[in-house]
């Protein structure tokens, strides 16, 4: 791999489709390895915007407009950090050959719709997940869920992240509820939605696993230690590594995102997210990118997710491992309001092995995640202890 001067005709330019807090981060570790950052987003001044060398406002689901993009910067690399993309954009570039999309288009395809993945690992690659069937009426989800998925069930819109449009029903009268929502809340209204009967997991976990060039120019995978997370409404709040887990369960789990990420092929870290029962493993999705919840990596790894993420699409090598126990608070915003102020910082930053991390993101809603706080300890417990009290220090006020 050559890398060239960033700003000069030499330049070996990432575009980052997407530049949210984990852009922001992805964004600095190419800068360090000298490549040239240009970020996109559909509102100005985002988490990476605020960092790259140049940045662009873009509806990215308008293939003309992405296209129009792609043929001004000619970028060596396309790095999806969003799912609501224009993928056909994203084929026909690609098809062409002159730039590599991370990790390919198809991935980007597959996985921005939930059925594409989730038929790939259920019915092609034979992977364990939960009891489903996708719905395009209320009929069609009414006779499913009678059919055998049964409740309590989880309704997603088939196009959608953050646990938008997502609801778990408990009995047949909250159906048409859940039904309405996922079609008003998704992303975009494919008017299609997914119904899986709930998983009684004792723990969920992301296990990010990297597809990155080996020494003899072969593709090698590796795993990093299993993250432990908590969600609240389909959407992160904490984040813990590792996470204890039996022996034949995180076997279980390798060979699932092995299976998977080798499916989908190209070079790059990507999240799996897997429930845990004892020694028991289903898939539920996977990420062909950074994952949320991995930003606990960013203090526990020597090499965090976006280090690892950067070097595997850069053609380097990778070690994916365990350096502290840590964990992960996300602050949320709290309040509905541009241009706000943070105040406790110091005192949150007394907190032992603390980091915080602000996004700097224009604008703050209630559930909108501004930041994250970060600790390392000797358990995991005690990390989760001193991120949850580092979190809660920041307090968030319209400016
Ligand atoms: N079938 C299921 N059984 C149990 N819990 C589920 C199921 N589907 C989703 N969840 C819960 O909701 C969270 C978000 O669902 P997910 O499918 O990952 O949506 P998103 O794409 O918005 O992240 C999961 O991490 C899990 O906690
Ligand atoms: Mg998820």
């Amino acid at each position: 791999m050559k890398i060239g001067t960033p700003l000069s005709n030499s330049a070996t330019k990432a575009l980052l489709l997407g530049s949210g807090e984990l852009g922001k981060e992805l964004a600095i570790a190419l800068q360090r390895y000298g490549v040239e950052v240009i970020a996109v987003d559909r509102y100005p001044n985002a988490p990476a915007h605020q960092v790259a060398h140049q940045s662009h406002v873009l509806d990215m689901t308008d293939t003309e407009a992405v296209k129009k993009l792609i043929a001004l910067e000619r970028p060596d690399f396309i790095i999806p950090e969003i799912e609501a993309i224009a993928t056909q954009a994203l084929i026909d570039i690609e098809a062409e050959g002159r730039c590599t999309v991370v990790p390919n288009a198809r991935a980007i395809q597959l996985t921005m719709n939930r059925e594409g993945i989730r038929t790939l690992a259920a019915e092609q690659l034979k992977i364990p997940t939960s009891n489903y069937a996708f719905a395009e009426s209320f009929d069609q989800l009414q006779a499913a869920v009678d059919a055998g998925i049964g409740y309590p069930c989880f309704i997603k819109p088939t196009m959608s992240s953050s646990g938008k449009g997502q609801s778990m029903v408990k009995n047949a009268e909250a159906l048409k509820a859940a039904w309405d929502y996922a079609g008003t809340s998704g992303r975009v209204d494919t008017g299609k939605v997914i119904v899986e009967a709930k998983i009684d997991f004792d723990f969920e976990i992301t296990l990010l696993t990297v597809r990155a060039k080996a020494q003899d120019g072969g593709v090698e995978t590796y795993f990093c230690a299993p993250i432990g997370h908590r969600q609240e409404h389909g959407d992160y709040r904490e984040s813990w590594q590792p996470q204890a887990m039996s022996a034949a369960a995180l076997k279980a789990s390798e060979d699932i995102a092995l299976k998977i990420t080798s499916e989908i092929g190209g070079l790059g870290l990507f999240g799996v997210e897997l429930f845990i029962k004892g020694d028991e493993v289903w898939f539920s999705e996977v990420s062909p990118r950074p994952h949320d919840t991995g930003m606990v990596t960013l203090v526990t790894q020597k090499q965090n997710e976006f280090e690892l993420h950067a070097r595997a699409i850069l053609g380097l090598p990778v070690d994916a491992s365990l350096h502290s126990v840590g964990a992960s608070a996300v602050i949320l915003g709290g309040v509905d309001a541009k241009d706000v102020t943070y105040e406790g910082l110091a005192k949150a930053l007394s907190v032992p092995t603390s980091e915080i991390r602000l996004f700097g993101k224009p604008e703050a809603f209630v559930s909108r995640r501004m930041g994250v706080a970060l600790a390392t300890a000797e358990t995991v417990d005690e990390a989760r202890t001193r991120a949850v009290k580092a979190a809660s220090m920041i307090v968030i006020k319209s400016g």
